[in-house]
C-alpha cells in the first residue's frame, strides 16, 4: 500500500497462509464491507478496526496447488469437495482428481435463468463428460495419428445425453446439470444442457431395436409419469440457473401419424403416448428455463404432401393438450442420414413422389404446414449427427448403421441465414453410439439393422460401436 517496501516484507511472511482474498496474502484481512479508501496494484483498500483491509471484488485464487503433486486444478472453487488432506480440499473432474483452487468462490448466481427466443443463442454448450469418456475409449483402440487427431476433436463438440431409462436418467441429470452449473460459475457463462426424454410406454413401436422399459399399460403408464417425469421436473426445477433443451421422445408421434394402421404395437401405443405428451408439457412446458421440441422424423418419413397435412392435426392437437405448457419447436432427422441439402433429387419416381426429398426442403414446407394448421411455435433442430455425406443406402428408409457415415455440420445456433426458424445444427444422437443391434438373435433385433447397407456386426443401440465412429469422423463433412 502506501509503504510498498513493509507490504513485501508482510507478504513474505504471510506466504504460507492459505488466501480467501487477495489481501489475507499479504497478512491483511479482508473487509467485511466494500468502503474503498485507497487502490493500489494489488486491489481496493478499506479501513475496518484501525488496520487496512482488503476488499475482494473479483474472486481471486491462489496459484493451482494441486499441480506440484501431479494432479491439476478443478475449474472452480465451487467444485464438489470429494476427499480433503493436509494439502486442501480434492474435487473429481473428467474422471480424475483436481485440487479445489484456495480463494473466494466466485459469488453463485441465484438467478432464475429465463429463456427467450432461440434457446442455443449466446450461450456455450454443455460438452457431455459420459461421451468424452467413449470417445478416449476409441482412441485407445486407435493406431492411427490422423484418425486420433480427428477423434480428438470430436470431444470438443456438445451431444444431448440420452435419458433413456429409469434408474440411468438420475445420475444423468444430477451430474450433467451440475456440471453445466459449476461450469457456469467458473466461466460466467451461460450452459445449454440438451436432454433427450426417451422412456414413452411402447417405446419405439414401428421398430424393435429401441423397444424400451415400459409397455403399453396402464401401469406402466402411471410409472412413466410418477418415477421418470416427475423426477425429470424434480431436478429442473432445482438446477434452474441454466437453460435446458429437451427433446421428447424421438419418433413417437411420428408413429402416430403414419403407422396406427399398418402397426399394432403402434395402435396400442397410441393412448400412451398421447397422454405421455400432454402430462409433460404440462409439466415442462411452464419452467421458464427450459424449451421443448417435439420429433417430427424426418423428410423421407412426413415429408409426403398427406402425411404433412395430417403431422400438423396430430402435433396441434397435442400441444394443445398440453395446455398452459408452451413447445418451442420440433427436432428433425434424429439418429437418421438424410442429408441437410440433397439438389441432386427433386419430386418424381425417383423420390416415390416425395416433394421433401432434403431435411432442408422438409422443415420449409413443414414450417408452412404447421403454421397453417395454427401451431404457433415453430421452430427446428436438425440433427446433423450422422448426415455429412450423402450415403448409398438403396432406400432412404434405411435408418441402422449405415455404411459410409459421415458426421455432418457441427453443433451451432442459427446455422443458415433467411431461415430465422431454424434454431439449431445439433448433435443429438452421438456418433458412434448404435442404431440398434444386428444379432438375428437379439430380442432387440430389427430386420433394418441385417439390411444390406447396415454395418455388420453391431452392438445393442446405444451401445459404443467403434467401426460407426471411425466412418463418421474419417467422412465428416465438413471434415474435422
Ligand atoms: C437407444 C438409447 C440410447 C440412444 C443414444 C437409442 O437408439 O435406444 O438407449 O440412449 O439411442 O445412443
Amino acid at each position: 500500500m502506501k509503504s510498498t517496501i513493509a507490504l513485501t516484507a508482510v507478504a513474505a511472511l504471510a506466504a504460507k497462509a492459505s488466501a480467501s482474498c487477495f489481501a489475507e496474502r499479504m497478512g491483511y484481512p479482508c473487509c467485511s464491507g466494500n468502503e474503498v479508501v485507497y487502490t493500489d496494484d494489488d486491489g481496493k483498500w478499506g479501513v475496518e478496526n484501525g488496520n487496512w483491509c482488503g476488499i475482494a471484488d473479483e474472486p481471486v485464487y491462489e496459484s493451482c496447488w494441486s499441480e506440484s503433486q501431479g494432479y491439476p486444478c478443478c475449474s472452480s472453487p465451487n467444485a464438489e469437495v470429494w476427499y480433503t488432506d493436509e494439502s486442501g480440499k480434492w474435487g473429481v473432474e473428467n474422471g480424475d482428481w483436481c485440487g479445489i483452487p484456495k480463494g473466494t468462490p466466485t459469488p453463485i448466481d441465484d438467478e432464475p435463468y429465463e429463456i427467450s427466443g432461440n434457446p442455443f443463442k449466446g450461450v456455450e454448450f454443455y460438452i457431455n463428460p459420459y461421451y468424452v469418456d467413449e470417445v478416449d475409449g476409441a482412441i485407445a483402440q486407435m493406431t492411427d495419428s490422423s484418425l486420433i487427431a480427428k477423434a480428438e476433436k470430436m470431444k470438443t463438440f456438445s451431444n444431448a445425453i440420452w435419458l433413456d431409462t429409469i434408474k440411468n436418467m438420475q445420475s444423468w441429470l444430477e451430474t450433467n446439470l451440475q456440471g453445466a452449473q459449476s461450469q457456469h460459475q467458473s466461466s460466467g457463462k451461460d450452459i445449454l444442457t440438451v436432454f433427450v426424454v426417451y422412456d414413452l410406454p411402447g417405446r419405439d413401436c414401428h421398430a424393435l431395436a429401441s423397444n424400451g422399459e415400459l409397455l403399453a399399460n396402464d401401469g406402466d403408464l402411471a410409472r412413466y409419469k410418477s418415477e421418470y417425469i416427475d423426477v425429470i421436473e424434480g431436478h429442473l426445477k432445482k438446477y434452474n440457473t441454466q437453460p435446458v433443451v429437451l427433446i421428447v421422445e424421438p419418433d413417437s408421434l411420428a408413429n402416430l401419424v403414419t403407422n396406427l394402421e399398418s402397426t399394432p404395437a403402434c395402435a396400442d401405443s397410441e393412448k400412451y403416448y398421447l397422454e405421455g405428451h400432454a402430462y409433460l408439457i404440462k409439466k415442462f412446458g411452464v419452467l421458464p428455463h427450459v424449451a421443448m421440441y417435439l420429433d417430427i422424423g424426418h423428410a423421407f418419413w412426413l415429408g409426403w404432401d398427406d402425411n404433412r397435412e395430417k403431422a400438423g392435426k396430430v402435433y396441434a392437437k397435442v400441444i394443445s393438450s398440453g395446455s398452459p405448457g408452451k413447445v418451442r419447436g420440433f427436432t428433425d432427422n434424429v439418429s437418421n442420414y438424410t442429408p441437410w441439402e440433397d439438389p441432386t433429387l427433386s419430386r418424381g419416381p425417383e423420390t416415390e413422389w416425395n416433394p421433401c426429398p432434403d431435411e432442408k426442403r422438409y422443415l420449409e414446407a413443414m414450417h408452412k404446414d404447421f403454421k397453417a394448421a395454427g401451431i404457433q411455435s415453430v421452430y427446428f433442430v436438425c440433427d446433423t449427427s450422422r448426415n455429412g455425406k450423402k450415403v448409398d443406402r438403396k432406400h432412404p428408409g434405411e435408418w441402422c448403421n449405415q455404411t459410409g457415415v459421415g458426421v455432418g455440420a457441427r453443433p451451432k445456433a442459427s446455422p443458415v441465414s433467411g431461415m430465422d426458424y431454424l434454431d439449431a445444427f445439433y448433435w443429438i444422437k452421438p456418433l458412434g453410439e448404435s442404431d440398434g443391434t444386428s444379432d438375428e438373435n437379439a430380442v432387440r433385433y430389427d430386420g433394418y439393422c441385417g439390411h444390406e447397407t447396415a454395418m455388420k456386426p453391431a452392438p445393442e443401440a446405444g451401445q459404443w460401436f467403434q467401426k460407426h465412429f471411425e466412418q463418421g469422423i474419417k467422412n465428416a463433412n465438413p471434415p474435422l
